[in-house]
């Protein structure tokens, strides 16, 4: 089980002013669409997870998960409520992420027409991508060294937080949908997700170079290529994380993230929470 005081919440108040580039990381349109079109799912999305947990608040009688799940709920609303402030800059930019929310909180309110434990299920899935995009991001310096300072921030705000809460999800799965139907469940839901998520955050890609110009910015895509899949490697490295996730024995907690997250607690402290 996870720790309750690994999971913190906390307020950033991050400001999104005027002048932030709209090409935020290392001036590559298609390296910054990437993340800004996540950001896009954020806010439904991440209403779904809290709501896909708490469905189950009166199953847990375990007072340590409680208080995880009572934590998880704050972190992940503010998360929400800080990508509204995100897609907003988005959209002051012209890159018009409207139609893409939209699309977002469809297949979201799809999501929630299934069975309970599906959609717990799900939940844990991308949290088990956002933990691994989370341990890029926060492990290795390259993921963000040629981003603007001010959004970098907020990426790794969100990192530190999904790795602190990373098996909230799952130890709710656990206690409520156990044994052989909840393992065959989740590994469902990876399959399925994991293929919907590819999908869905390339076509955002897609979408926010088409509202920018850069559709066609072949250097661009040559760039991103390499920091995706080759080196730093950023997606190809979260991919690589995937099969573990079908191991019955399987928990979060397997990958060791706390010195990391220790790390970037202080950095916060410094950087962020004084600012
Ligand atoms: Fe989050
Ligand atoms: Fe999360």
């Amino acid at each position: 089980m996870s720790d309750s005081h690994n999971i913190t919440p906390r307020d950033p108040g991050f400001e999104f002013s005027d002048d932030l580039p709209v090409n935020w990381h290392s001036a590559n349109p298609v390296i910054s669409h990437m993340y800004n079109g996540l950001s896009v799912t954020f806010p439904d999305g991440e209403k779904f997870f809290v709501d896909s947990v708490r469905h189950f608040r009166d199953e847990i009688t375990d007072p340590n998960l409680a208080e995880d799940v009572r934590r998880f709920t704050i972190q992940e609303n503010i998360h929400s409520r800080e990508h509204v402030a995100y897609n907003k800059y988005l959209a002051a930019n012209g890159l018009r992420p409207e139609p893409l929310e939209a699309g977002v909180r469809f297949g979201m309110n799809l999501s929630r027409k299934l069975p309970k434990r599906m959609q717990l299920a799900i939940t844990c899935a991308i949290e088990h991508f956002t933990a691994l995009f989370a341990e890029v991001l926060l492990s290795d310096p390259r993921a963000l060294e040629n981003a603007h300072p001010d959004i970098a921030n907020i990426w790794r705000w969100h990192a530190m937080e999904e790795s602190e809460h990373k098996a909230v999800a799952f130890d709710v799965s656990k206690t409520v949908d156990p044994g052989v139907g909840g393992y065959l469940r989740r590994c469902l839901a990876m399959t399925v997700t994991a293929i919907n998520f590819n999908l869905i955050s390339f076509f955002h890609v897609l979408y926010l170079l088409k509202q920018s110009g850069d559709l066609f910015n072949r250097s661009a895509w040559a760039e991103a290529m390499a920091y995706f899949w080759g080196k730093p490697g950023v997606w190809r490295r979260v991919l690589a994380g995937i099969p573990t996730y079908y191991r019955p024995s399987f928990h979060p907690n397997d990958r060791d993230t706390d010195a990391l997250v220790k790390k970037w607690r202080a950095w916060y402290a410094d950087a962020v929470q004084t600012s």
